[in-house]
């Protein structure tokens, strides 16, 4: 789906960024130029990161120390 019509960008495109290291909307802007016209994608884009990254969080069970315990 379209999250910035002023760039044309997408929610894949903003994951996809996500997935390679992008933190922060900040990052996103210089790199896709998403929210960098009229900047009404800004909260939409922000839910897409937070939503990406938590997904990207290792879990409890995948970490080494969780079966050194
Ligand atoms: S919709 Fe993203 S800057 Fe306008």
């Amino acid at each position: 789906m379209y999250v910035c019509i002023c760039k044309g960008i997408t929610d894949h495109q903003i994951r996809s960024a996500v997935n390679e290291g992008a933190t922060s909307i900040g990052q996103l802007r210089r790199e896709l130029g998403v929210a960098s016209q009229c900047g009404k994608c800004s909260c939409l884009t922000r839910e897409i990161v937070q939503e990406a990254l938590s997904e990207s969080m290792p879990t409890a069970e995948g970490l080494f120390y969780s079966a050194v315990a």
